[in-house]
């Protein structure tokens, strides 16, 4: 399975902040944004990484992530001349994808929780169809909403609407099979002006193809896209960081512990960092008890 990051948009609700330099690459805490939904790709075992952002940002991106051979992946770059939806990344990656399954990740989410890669397992084993995490927010009329019938079964899927039916949000972590690039391809234009996300899952939903679970109370997910959102993720990272003494989504972590870097390879990526600390915690990987 490929993975694509969805690292464009305007980021207007944090203007003037992301006036110069793009939302996904501003810090969370400690690390780039990007480093977050980047995480939850290989947490999952994705190693072919496509990453979407606009011309201005996209060299950017290619000097903080590279090639990706650091942390053991690959990663490719596609440009999104405008925000033309989120649905739009999966027919920018077509001919990357060559048929295959998906996992889209939003560059702006952050997710966290015991067993976060078991959960990711489960959204990976589709087959043919899609699956989606939802999650029960206090504000749902700012998502996808999902609505579900008694057994847990979805029944509708609605973008930000205006009376959410439930609040069940769709976050940004989709599976898609292989049809999902012609299948977003043959969609209609929103008002906005967008392939909307939320019209590609309802094709897959009216087929009966679109797996829902929901995320418990046992997950973070959350959103950065504005001001007091990501200072709030920021300190949730923070505070799990420092009472736990393990790091939230350190991609060179995350690749050593898949198997994807070796020993060596986790201490070369460690030595240019230590000034800041995030160095010393990785060497101090190999010191530690499992
Ligand atoms: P949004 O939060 O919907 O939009 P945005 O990031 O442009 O922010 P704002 O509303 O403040 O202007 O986007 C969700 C994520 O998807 C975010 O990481 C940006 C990304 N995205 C794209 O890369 N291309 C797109 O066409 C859209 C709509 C979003």
């Amino acid at each position: 399975m490929k993975g694509i990051v969805l690292a464009g948009g305007a980021g207007t609700r944090l203007h003037p902040a992301t006036l110069a330099v793009s939302k996904q690459l501003l810090p969370v805490y400690d690390k780039p944004m990007v480093y977050y939904p980047l995480s939850v790709l290989m947490l999952a075992g994705v190693r072919e990484v496509m990453l979407v952002s606009t011309p201005h940002d996209l060299p950017l991106f290619r000097r903080l992530l590279g090639d990706g051979a650091q942390w053991g992946i690959r990663i490719a770059y596609a440009e999104q001349d405008r925000p033309r939806g989120i649905a739009h990344a999966l027919v920018l990656a077509e001919a990357f994808l060559e048929g295959g399954p998906s996992m889209l990740v939003l560059g702006d989410n952050v997710f966290h929780g015991h067993d976060l890669d078991r959960r990711l397992a489960e959204g990976r084993q589709t087959g043919a169809g899609a699956a989606v995490f939802a999650y029960r927010v206090s504000d749902p009329e700012r998502y996808g909403v999902v609505e579900f019938d008694r057994e847990g079964r979805a029944l509708s899927l609605e973008e930000k609407p205006s009376r959410p039916r439930s609040d069940w949000a769709v976050t940004g972590l989709y599976f898609y099979d292989g049809e999902a690039p012609s299948l977003a391809r043959a969609l209609a234009p929103s008002a906005r002006g967008e392939l909307e996300v939320t019209d590609l899952n309802r094709v897959y939903l009216e087929r009966g193809l679109l797996r829902v679970s929901q995320l418990g109370r046992g997950y973070a997910w959350l959103d950065t896209g504005t001001h007091d959102s990501l200072l709030e993720a920021g300190e949730f990272v923070r505070a799990i960081e420092k009472r736990t003494g393990q790091k939230v989504a350190a991609p060179e972590e995350v690749a050593w512990r898949m198997g994807f870097i070796t020993d060596a390879e986790l201490l070369a990526a460690a030595a240019p960092l230590r000034s800041s600390g995030y160095g010393r915690y990785l060497e101090r990987l190999l010191q530690r008890a499992p």
